[in-house]
Formats: C-alpha cells, sequence, structure tokens
C-alpha cells in the first residue's frame, strides 16, 4: 500500500470522528439530560478534542469495512471508544497517577482546567461512550448493541484498562517479571486496542471465527503499541512526543524495554507486525489497511 494512500486515509477517518466528537460535545442538552454545565464541557472537549491520531478509532472503521459494516454506525462505536481512550489519558496524567503536565502538545485537563475538573470530565467521558453506543443514533440491533457494550465495559474496567492502571501504579513500588510485565500491558492498554479491532467485525455481524481473529490480531498490536510507546519514552523527546519523554524510568515504572533493552523490544515489535500479518491473511488485501496500520503502531515517531 502506498504510504500516502494510507496517511490520507487514516486522515479522513480522523477528521470525521472528530467532527462526530465535536457534536456529540456541543453544549446543547440531550432529551433526558438536564443541562450541560460549560465548564465541565469545555475541560471534556480539551481532553477529547485537542489533538491525537486517533489510532483507535482507525482501527475500529477499518475492521468494520472489512467486514462491509455500516461506516456511520463505525464512527459512534469509534467515537465512544476514543470517549473512553481520552477519559484514562485524562485521568492518567493527573497529579496522583504519573502527573503530567502535557498532553498532546497541550496542558492536560488538570493544568488547563483544574483536578476536580479532569477527575469529573474523565467520569463524564466514560458514561457518555456507553450512551453513545446505546443511543439510537446509532444504528444497529439491540442484539449487536448489548454485545459492544459489554465488551467495551469489559476492557474498559476493572478486569482490563482501569485494572491495568491500577497494575501500572503498583509496579511502581515493585519489580515485575517479563509476564507481569506483559498482563499489565495487556489490561491497561491492550484491551482498548483489542476492542477497537474486534468491534468493527462486532458490529458488521461478522461470524465468531471472524470476530475471534480480528480479536487476536488486537492482542498483538495492543501489546505492540505499548512497547513502542515505552520506547518513545526512553528514546524521543517531549516535543516530538506533546508529553513528557523520559518518564518511566524517573517513576521506576515497569516496562518490556526497561527490562530487556531497546534492542530486544525493537526486535520483539518486528516479529509482533510479522505475527499481526499473518493474523490478516485469509483476507488478502482487502486487510491492507489494517496491516499498514499494524506497521504503523509498531514504528511511529510519536
Ligand atoms: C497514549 O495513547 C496512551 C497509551 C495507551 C500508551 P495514544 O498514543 O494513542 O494517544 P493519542 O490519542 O494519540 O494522544
Ligand atoms: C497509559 O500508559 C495507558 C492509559 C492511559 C490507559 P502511559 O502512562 O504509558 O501513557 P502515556 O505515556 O502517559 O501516554
Ligand atoms: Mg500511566
Ligand atoms: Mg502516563
Ligand atoms: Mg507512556
Amino acid at each position: 500500500m502506498q504510504d500516502d494512500h494510507f496517511l490520507t486515509t487514516l486522515q479522513d477517518h480522523a477528521r470525521d470522528v472528530e467532527t462526530l466528537l465535536g457534536a456529540l460535545l456541543s453544549s446543547e442538552a440531550l432529551p433526558g439530560e438536564v443541562a450541560r454545565p460549560e465548564r465541565l464541557f469545555a475541560a471534556m472537549r480539551h481532553g477529547v478534542l485537542a489533538g491525537g491520531k486517533r489510532m483507535r478509532p482507525a482501527l475500529v472503521i477499518e475492521s468494520a469495512r472489512l467486514f462491509d459494516g455500516d461506516r456511520l454506525a463505525a464512527l459512534r462505536v469509534a467515537a465512544a471508544l476514543e470517549c473512553v481512550h481520552c477519559y484514562s489519558l485524562i485521568h492518567d496524567d493527573l497529579p496522583a497517577m504519573d502527573d503530567d503536565d502535557l498532553r498532546r502538545g497541550q496542558p492536560t485537563v488538570h493544568k488547563a482546567f483544574d483536578e476536580a475538573a479532569a477527575i469529573l470530565a474523565g467520569d463524564s467521558l466514560l458514561t457518555y461512550a456507553f450512551d453513545v453506543l446505546a443511543a439510537p443514533e446509532t444504528v444497529l440491533s439491540a442484539t449487536i448493541k448489548m454485545d459492544l457494550v459489554l465488551r467495551l465495559a469489559r476492557a474498559a474496567g476493572p478486569g482490563g484498562m482501569a485494572g491495568g492502571q491500577a497494575l501500572d501504579l503498583e509496579a511502581e513500588t515493585k519489580t515485575l517479571n517479563g509476564d507481569e510485565i506483559r498482563q499489565l500491558q495487556a489490561m491497561k492498554t491492550g484491551a482498548l486496542i483489542r476492542f477497537a479491532c474486534e468491534a468493527g467485525a462486532v458490529l458488521s455481524g461478522a461470524p465468531t471465527e471472524d470476530i475471534d481473529r480480528l480479536a487476536h490480531f488486537g492482542r498483538v498490536i495492543g501489546l505492540a503499541f505499548q512497547l513502542r510507546d515505552d520506547v518513545l519514552d526512553l528514546v524521543s523527546d517531549s516535543a516530538t512526543l506533546g508529553k513528557a519523554a523520559g518518564k518511566d524510568a524517573a517513576r521506576g515504572k515497569g516496562t518490556l524495554p526497561a527490562l530487556h533493552g531497546v534492542d530486544w523490544t525493537e526486535t520483539t515489535l518486528k516479529t509482533l507486525v510479522e505475527e499481526a500479518h499473518a493474523a490478516l491473511s485469509p483476507y488478502g488485501a482487502r486487510a491492507d489497511m489494517l496491516k499498514r496500520l499494524a506497521t504503523y503502531v509498531a514504528t511511529r515517531e510519536k
């Protein structure tokens, strides 16, 4: 696949999901809501709309496209997932967690607003994600919606992302072995990325076999994604990343690059990309965009 085709497609997906997110986070209250507090919504918009690669939305949209799923429904699911992801970043940056001042090249939400606003913006985005999935504008059968709700809840919750964040913080004061770090990463980062990949198949009504294949692809690139994040923290700088660099070692985070070194990580990333590509081989050229996304995850510069 041509690089410029890949990049324009990625930009198209990002633009479409951002337009939808902008509309979803407008100040106008929905039926059943009492009112939308202006400052809370400003904090939510800051956390969601101020930059971001929109990699998870791209995975949802492309995995739906693979099974001829409806693009509008895919965009709604992508937007719901991006709300959960942005909530996780807002809370991840809080003083009680990673204590970061910079995110996506902007002040973090608790810096631009205050801690209470950041906590509530995160809470609101997490809840709102399930509103977006369940709302009538998401035109999918009740069975498929319920399946997506359950999968997203399990990926984001105590046995997924939030649980992984708890383990990540515990690991600051103890030494984890490689398997323990892999499990932590499969939870804190891997679970939402796996959801992104399987959700496209689920919303398209694809057979279980395909959902499982996409979930496997998601697990593999989820690990690659966090490995790349951890390498970039080691070797890049905050101007390039738009967030603090060199923080993991300073905080004693349990990461695989810290345990095995950068060379091992680069070799492992190559193997993971091959494994991800192999997982999609039954789909041939139709999966080129997803394959290219796997390479991007493992080689990105920010
Ligand atoms: C950063 O995720 C947090 C991790 C899970 C490592 P991204 O690198 O996808 O952040 P944005 O959305 O592009 O800012
Ligand atoms: C964060 O991992 C994962 C989640 C937000 C769930 P990191 O703490 O490594 O992410 P960055 O480096 O701050 O983006
Ligand atoms: Mg963290
Ligand atoms: Mg962090
Ligand atoms: Mg990091």
